[in-house]
């Protein structure tokens, strides 16, 4: 689908449609008017991420008497997708809901493999469910007003399942493509309207692979942990982050993870020598951070407390090469004191 009007034909086929959108997409949001029963604008922030937004959106649903024959729609990026999907888990003991994801991040990752939740207090994605949409509508040409740190944080994203999954050679055609899809115009910087289209084949390929491994295992016991690619360090370092008053992107935080989660690979002799050298000049062609600014030892307390340990073993996620990972429980010190 190449632009939002392929959407309406889409939202013609099922009647009762509701649709959410961010805020900042209202030009968007009304080209989908007609095709919906009623719209309704939310924020498209980490604090409105929240059991809130889910019960005004759910009161919204009520008030305007939508049944259990109704669709949910969300416009936007990941914050929206997981709002609405979770509050059409819930509503009426659950409706269809559909995803137009706006995002690099959603379209890649986020409105993929059916995990929909809000946060709890400080703690991100605390309360969710897990169940697929109707539809996810994958628009290259949404991307065009993205700004350039969002564009980066879906950019990590993208090349970490390439590293997970090389089929047909994606890895490579990213870091050619990713380079020259992004410029900086006089006014502002922007994603170039046609290079969405060269783009638009990786975004297809990178949702298919997470399509097909959480098909696998949707309860991530097992082969979806792969998709954890860089995600410990990364959510240590966004938390050395938050305490220290650095603004560091989930995506930078991921992109910086990958590249120490190289390093131990080639320390425990699991990948080549140089793959991390190799990663690190991808990413400056990109963009993407390639210093991580805290020592490794200042992330392993963090990395303890990762939500995905068990007993004293986080499930690492090492590359033996492009496109051929492997999930190994490992110390975190065994790991810290390799790098
Ligand atoms: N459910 C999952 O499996 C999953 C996976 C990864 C991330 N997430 C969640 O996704 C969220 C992050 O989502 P995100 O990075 O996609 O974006 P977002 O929803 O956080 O939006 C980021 C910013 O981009 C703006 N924006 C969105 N689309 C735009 C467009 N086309 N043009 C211009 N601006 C636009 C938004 O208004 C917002 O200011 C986090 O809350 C994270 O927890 C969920």
């Amino acid at each position: 689908m190449t632009d939002i009007a392929g959407a309406r034909e889409v939202l013609g086929n099922y009647p009762d449609v509701y649709l959410v959108y961010d805020r900042n997409l209202a030009d968007v949001a009304s080209k989908l008017e007609g095709m919906c029963l009623a719209t309704k604008a939310v924020d498209a922030t980490e604090q409105d991420k929240s059991m809130d937004t889910v019960l005004e959106i759910c009161r919204w649903l009520l008030m305007l008497g939508a049944d259990r024959g109704a669709t949910l729609v969300a416009l936007g990026g990941g914050i929206v997708t997981d709002l609405c999907g979770f509050a059409a888990s819930i509503y009426k003991r659950g409706i269809r809901f559909g995803f137009i994801p706006t995002t690099l991040l959603a379209q890649v990752d986020a409105a993929i493999g059916g995990k929909n939740g809000v946060n709890l207090d400080a703690y991100k994605n605390m309360i969710g469910v897990i169940r697929e949409p109707e539809f996810t509508l994958l628009i290259p040409s949404l991307l065009s007003t993205l700004p350039r740190r969002e564009w980066l944080s879906g950019a990590a994203e993208l090349l970490k399942t390439f590293i997970i999954d090389n089929t047909g050679g994606r890895y490579e055609e990213a870091v050619a493509v990713l380079p020259s899809a992004y410029s900086v115009l006089p006014s502002a910087y922007s994603v170039i309207p046609s290079e969405c289209e060269r783009i638009a084949p990786l975004l297809l390929a990178a949702a298919s692979v997470k399509e097909r491994i959480v098909a696998a295992d949707l309860y991530e016991r097992g082969e979806r942990r792969k998709l954890n690619l860089g995600h410990t360090f990364a959510h240590a370092i966004e938390r050395r982050a938050r305490l220290s008053g650095r603004d560091i992107s989930h995506g930078e935080a991921v992109a910086m993870g990958i590249l120490l989660a190289a390093r131990a690979s080639e320390r425990l002799g699991i990948s080549p020598e140089g793959l991390e050298e190799r990663l690190r000049r991808d990413w400056a062609a990109i963009g993407l951070p390639t210093e991580c600014p805290f020592p490794p030892s200042d992330l392993a307390a963090d990395m303890t407390k990762d939500k995905k340990a068990d007993g004293d073993k986080v499930h690492f996620v090492l590359i033996r090469g492009i496109g051929d990972v492997v999930v190994m429980p490992l110390g975190v010190r065994e790991v810290i004191d390799l790098l």
